[in-house]
Formats: C-alpha cells, sequence, structure tokens
C-alpha cells in the first residue's frame, strides 16, 4: 500500500515525462521523428536508462514564461548502458518549447558533461531544438557558453558524440563542432550558422534549409558531420556501433573482442589486388575488407574527401583505425579535404589509444592555384604534424606508389611509423618515373634523333632503377617487404608486438598544430 505522498511522486513523474503533451508528440511524429524519450530508450540497452533533473524547471518570468509549464525544461538527460558499458546522455524535447536552451535546460546538460567526464564514460548529446530560448536571452547565450566549454574540457577525455535529429542553428552548432563525430539523419536534420532566411536577406542567395545544411551537405560537401542516417533508428545503431571501437576514456584501450578466425590465414586474393599497370586505379576498399576480421569496416567520413579513407576495423579482435589513400578517386591524390579529414582522424584515435594502420597508394598532393590559395600547405602540415605527435602504435603498408612529400605524410619511417611494410609492388620515389625522366634527362631527350624513342627508353631505365620498395628498404625505412597475401597475418602481428609500445614525449604545455 503506497502512502500518498509515494502515489503525489508517481503521478508527478508520470505528468513529466509525457514533455509536451499528446498534440506535440503527434507533431513530432508526424516529421517523421521520435521523441527525446523514444530516442534514448531505443539507444540504451533495454531498461537501463536511469534519468536525472527530471523536476527542473525554468527561472524564467518574462514574455509569458512565468505561466508557461516545461517538462524537464525541454532536455532529457541522464545515465544508461550501451553494450553493458555506461554513457552520459543529453536528448532535447522539441515537444517542449521546441527543445529551446534557456538557463535551467544548459544546466542540465552541464551537469550531464561533468558526470560522464569524472566516471570517465562518452557523453552523446541528441540535438533537436530551435536553437537559444528567446525569452530567457541572455542567460541562454550563457548556456550554450557553458557547454562549449565543457566541450573542450572534455576534449580528448572522454569520446563525444553529436547526433543531429532536428534543428540545430545559429551558435548552437558550436556544441557539436567541438566533438568527436556529428550523425545527421536525412530529411530531419538541419545545421547552419545562418538560416535560409537571413541569407536571402543578406546576399540575396535563395537556398533550402536542405540544400544549405542538411545530411548530404555536411557528410559530402562541407565535412562538418561524420555519418548520416537515413532514419533515426540507423542513426541510433550506427552510434552503438561506433562506440563498440572506442574505450570508455583516454585512460583505457578499447575492448577487445574474441576473433575466431585464424591469424596466420594466407589471403592469396590479394597478390591479384594491384593491376600491373601502375596508372590502373583499383579500390583500396577490397583490401581493407581482406585482411579486416569478419571483412567488417566502420567507415568514417565515408562521402567526404573520397580521394582517402578513414575508419575502424579489428585485427585479431583489436580496434585499429585505417588511413588509407583510395586510387579510385583522384588516383588517391593527397588534397585540402583529405588532409583535414585524416589528420582530424589520426588525433581522435591517438587521443583514445587506438593503433593507426596507413595503407598507402599515394601519387603525390593535387596540383592548381585552388588548392595553393586554399593553404594545402596549412592543411597538409596538420597531416605531418598529427601523425608525428601521435604516440599510438602506427604501422604503415606501402601498397604501391608512395611518391614525394606524399610518401613522407602517409606515416613514413621518417614521421614516427613504428613498423613499415611494402608489398613488392611499392614504388617509393620523388615522383613518377614519366616525370623524373623529363627532368633529369632533358638534354639528352631533347638532343637525340628520336626523342620520343629516348623519352620511352629513359622512362623505363628509371623505373627500372628506382620504382620498386628494395632501395628503401636497403636504407632500412621499409622494416619488410611482404607478399600481398600474407598482409593479414603480418598486420595482426605488428600490433600484437607493438602493443606494449611505450612513449614519453617532452613534457610541454600542448603543441601548435597548423590550423
Ligand atoms: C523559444 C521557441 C524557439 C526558441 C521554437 N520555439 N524555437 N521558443 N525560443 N528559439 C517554440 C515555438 O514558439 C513553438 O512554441 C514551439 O517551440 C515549436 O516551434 P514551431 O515553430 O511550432 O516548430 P516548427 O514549425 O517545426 O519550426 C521549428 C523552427 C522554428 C524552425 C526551429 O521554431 C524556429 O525558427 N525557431 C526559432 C529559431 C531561432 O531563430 N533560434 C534562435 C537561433 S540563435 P509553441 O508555444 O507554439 O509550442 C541561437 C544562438 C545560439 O540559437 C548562440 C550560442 C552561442
Amino acid at each position: 500500500m503506497l502512502t500518498d505522498k509515494q502515489n503525489q511522486l508517481r503521478e508527478i513523474k508520470q505528468a513529466l515525462r509525457q514533455g509536451g503533451g499528446d498534440q506535440a508528440v503527434g507533431r513530432q511524429h508526424a516529421k517523421g521523428k521520435m521523441t527525446a524519450r523514444e530516442r534514448v530508450e531505443k539507444l540504451l540497452d533495454p531498461g537501463s536508462f536511469v534519468e536525472t533533473g527530471l523536476f527542473v524547471k525554468h527561472r524564467s518570468s518574462q514574455f509569458g514564461m512565468e505561466d508557461r509549464q516545461a517538462p524537464g525544461d525541454g532536455v532529457v538527460t541522464g545515465y544508461g548502458t550501451i553494450d553493458g558499458r555506461p554513457v552520459c546522455l543529453a536528448a532535447q524535447d522539441f515537444t517542449v518549447i521546441g527543445g529551446s536552451l534557456g538557463e535551467m535546460h544548459a544546466d542540465k546538460i552541464v551537469q550531464t558533461q561533468e558526470l560522464a567526464m569524472k566516471i570517465g564514460a562518452p557523453m552523446i548529446a541528441i540535438n533537436d531544438s530551435g536553437g537559444a530560448r528567446i525569452q530567457e536571452g541572455v542567460d541562454s547565450l550563457a548556456g550554450y557558453g557553458r557547454i562549449f566549454y565543457n566541450n573542450t574540457k572534455a576534449s580528448g577525455v572522454i569520446p563525444q558524440l553529436s547526433v543531429i535529429m532536428g534543428p540545430c542553428a545559429g551558435g548552437a552548432v558550436y556544441s557539436p563542432a567541438l566533438t568527436d563525430f556529428v550523425f545527421m539523419v536525412d530529411d530531419t536534420s538541419e545545421m547552419f550558422i545562418t538560416g535560409p532566411q537571413v541569407i536571402k536577406a543578406v546576399t540575396g542567395e535563395e537556398v533550402s534549409a536542405q540544400t544549405l545544411g542538411g545530411s548530404m551537405t555536411h557528410n559530402s560537401v562541407s565535412g562538418v558531420a561524420h555519418f548520416r542516417a537515413t532514419d533515426e533508428e540507423q542513426c541510433l545503431l550506427q552510434i552503438r556501433q561506433l562506440l563498440s571501437y572506442l574505450p570508455q576514456n583516454n585512460a583505457e584501450k578499447p575492448a577487445r573482442y574474441d576473433c575466431m578466425a585464424d591469424p596466420n590465414t594466407m589471403i592469396e586474393s590479394l597478390n591479384a589486388l594491384v593491376p600491373s599497370d601502375p596508372r590502373m586505379p583499383y579500390d583500396m576498399r577490397d583490401l581493407i575488407g581482406s585482411i579486416a576480421d569478419g571483412a567488417d569496416f566502420f567507415e568514417v567520413q565515408p562521402l567526404f574527401a573520397q580521394n582517402i579513407i578513414t575508419g575502424f576495423m579489428r585485427l585479431d579482435g583489436q580496434s585499429v583505425g585505417v588511413i588509407a589513400n583510395q586510387p579510385r578517386v583522384m588516383a588517391g591524390c593527397l588534397d585540402i579535404d583529405a588532409s583535414d579529414k585524416a589528420s582530424r582522424f589520426i588525433r581522435t584515435c591517438d587521443a583514445f589509444n587506438i593503433p593507426l594502420l596507413t595503407l598507402v597508394d599515394v601519387p603525390g598532393f593535387l596540383p592548381g592555384t585552388q588548392q595553393e590559395y586554399g593553404g594545402i600547405i596549412r592543411h597538409g602540415a596538420k597531416m605531418l604534424f598529427a601523425y608525428s605527435e601521435a604516440t599510438v602504435p602506427k604501422v604503415t603498408l606501402i601498397v604501391r606508389k608512395a611518391y614525394g612529400g606524399a610518401y613522407i605524410g602517409m606515416c613514413s619511417k621518417h614521421l614516427g611509423g613504428d613498423l613499415v611494410l611494402a608489398w613488392p609492388d611499392a614504388e617509393i620515389a620523388v615522383m613518377g618515373a614519366e616525370g623524373a625522366a623529363n627532368i633529369i634527362f632533358s638534354r639528352e631527350i631533347r638532343d637525340a634523333d628520336n626523342p620520343q624513342e629516348k623519352r620511352n627508353e629513359k622512362i623505363d631505365e628509371y623505373t627500372q632503377e628506382m620504382m620498386n620498395p628494395y632501395i628503401a628498404a636497403a636504407r632500412g625505412y621499409i622494416d619488410d617487404v611482404i607478399m600481398p597475401e600474407e598482409t593479414r597475418q603480418r598486420l595482426i602481428s605488428s600490433f600484437s608486438v607493438l602493443e606494449g609500445k611505450r612513449s614519453q614525449p617532452i613534457p610541454k604545455k600542448h603543441g601548435n598544430i597548423p590550423l
């Protein structure tokens, strides 16, 4: 038999959990969106969610707010588990004043971030909000500031995931931008600093909200987002999948999974992967799929800067971050976007103790005024910095081309690659044979009776002499030249021997990565 006070508690909680009520929930569903609580329940292990701050109320008394009920102040916060491991989360409730962020709403998020940092658990923020609660003025802005501050404090300490499941506009976009991974859903997610109306008023440009800041835009054009889902359910699954590759915090290693496959298996199909003509492309994903446990590769930013591939796989159960040139797109050369994408990924992996595997087939940096004016020097430098700074185990496999500065940049021994392997097809040189022969034999070619024949002869000569892995191997820049079929076995062995790697960087406040 419950007491009156106990019954009252039940009733209050039940009422608060209704959020903005049936009508608002109906409108949310009609847009193809779940409510905040439905999202949380679906994301977490069944029954694991524990809510905090349900009773929090706003303190605003202007513009009619004094009479306005706002259950949970428009955000559901708490903790729960994913695959049995704790996570903290805040899910904005659009059914309550459009999920707008006021003083107490922000305070709930801030307290959840702080809990996540204290217990060393990932922080997941689900954004679905009209932005700063206009009635609360500067208190709303202060709230955003506190969230950004904590995002920065937590950076590199716990994984921070931002999930955009509705509007996220104005300065509000900067919390996701400060976090490690941004997820978006087709048609319902929107992120922009200034919306279509403001753009039209200021510049006259007409653009729809989706074209301006929808999931395709931020996944394929701007590089702001890392994952795109066709619906919310798929998005929530992606979050669970991503977390399986990450540790709980920077003091831990990622969980190790059982792998049934024999680590010594030879993969003969790899012997035929690289075409004999060095100008012919192939799909680097075929190599990644062939060597990964269960052929599983969880790609990060698959639609952005597709000339470089980033993502997670497991090798003999161990989580590994992969950075790979993609010969199928722009011949796998490095440009501004590829450099940014790879650098950010390298630093994310290093922060969270995830070893790095670099697969190299790179003809160089993309030439052109667009790249130079856009600052490829500054952006490319990020990669050199990120690789050199990373202290996790770094294993590099040179599959085919490794030319010039791009060879150095793709985690060569010179940037601290711990073990560097090469296939027999590897070509490690300052540049391709044709370009090299044209420069160093220019006089002989010009003076020859048949310049074209001479050029071909010199290209052949240069190819024979230089376009192989053995010169670099003779200098000790390559640890071994291996048969393609041995790749999985040798990579497993490399990461296994590097598991206890120790590094003691010189103490400093922090490096000054070129931004
Ligand atoms: C207060 C808000 C609100 C806001 C929405 N609502 N946004 N209340 N402050 N920012 C309320 C609406 O009044 C409405 O209340 C309810 O939420 C649902 O909103 P609707 O407009 O009916 O929903 P919808 O048609 O789906 O449109 C959603 C929307 C629109 C596109 C987000 O509401 C909108 O444009 N809102 C304003 C967005 C904005 O300009 N925000 C400030 C951005 S600047 P009722 O009572 O009808 O249920 C910013 C600065 C951050 O955020 C700076 C950080 C440093």
